[in-house]
């Protein structure tokens, strides 16, 4: 199978009037499916200007992005918000709920941008997601009336309801608790074990320590690329949860 991230030297400057910001410097990487990559550094060593030109929510200066079977790199604005809300789920430190809406409607997100009629078929779908993901009592809900960890359980919904190619988390345990962040790390590694492929940026070596392949990045370039021969795992990885998200996912959205 081809990977399904393919990026060579990838070049990001930020012209900024008269200084440009180097923030990526000819960066090349394959990412294959199935992986759980964290990806660390010091503070501005261009982890999120990377998770970025992945998720296609900014354009490379340079270089070459393959993702899928499609090449992104030149490709029009139009075009790029297709493929991110076709083949991308997003995770992000602070959750980015739309706080007018339940805990269903915010799943349903993605399919609005999709162009995706809601339906009852569609609807469904998501309350089942948001069942799996342990949200079955808050269908209802507003991101106000739910703690952290379930707001990122939406959000984690909200990133598989379309059933994409890749899942990119930037710092996604970061305003959690430890004992919070344990269970979001237990979830993302039950999504990777449903095959899911994930990218998370991480600064912490407990989080990072789930992953099975640890790329560290400094002054806008890979420093180490390393697998984790040790990552931690989930004691109880259930074959339901796993069966029952494969089987969600791969009902036709419409
Ligand atoms: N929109 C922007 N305009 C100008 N410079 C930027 C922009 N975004 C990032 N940079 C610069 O690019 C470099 C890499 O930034 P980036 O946000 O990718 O770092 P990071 O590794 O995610 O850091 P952190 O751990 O603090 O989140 C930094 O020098 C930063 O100042
Ligand atoms: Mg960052």
């Amino acid at each position: 199978m081809p990977p399904v991230v393919r990026i060579e030297h990838l070049t990001k400057h930020y012209f900024l009037e008269s200084v440009t910001v180097r923030a990526l410097c000819d960066v090349s990487l394959t990412v294959e499916q199935g992986e759980f990559v964290a990806l660390m550094g010091p503070s501005g060593s261009g982890k999120s200007t990377l998770l970025n030109l992945l998720g296609c929510l900014d354009r490379p200066t340079d270089g070459t992005y393959i993702l899928g079977d499609d090449d992104i790199s030149h490709m029009d604005d139009d075009r790029l918000s297709e493929v991110r809300s076709r083949y991308l789920g997003f995770i992000f430190q602070s959750y980015n709920l739309l706080p007018q809406y339940t805990v269903v409607e915010n799943i349903e997100v993605p399919l609005l941008y999709q162009g995706c009629r809601i339906t009852e078929k569609t609807r469904q779908r998501c309350i089942q997601l948001a069942e799996l993901v342990g949200l079955g009592e808050r269908l209802d809900h507003r991101p106000m009336q739910l703690s952290g960890g379930q707001q990122q359980r939406v959000a984690i919904a909200r990133a598989l309801v379309n059933d994409p190619h890749v899942i990119l988390a930037d710092e996604p345990t970061g305003n959690l608790d430890s004992r919070t962040s344990e269970e979001i790390m237990q979830m993302l590694i039950r999504l990777n074990e449903a095959g899911k492929t994930i990218i998370m940026v991480t600064h912490e070596n407990d989080i990072a320590a789930w992953a099975k392949r640890v790329i560290r990045m400094r002054d806008g370039q890979i420093e180490t690329d390393d697998r984790n021969t040790e990552p931690r795992i989930v004691q109880d990885v259930s074959s339901a949860f796993v069966s029952a998200l494969n089987s969600l996912l791969s009902e036709a959205i419409q």
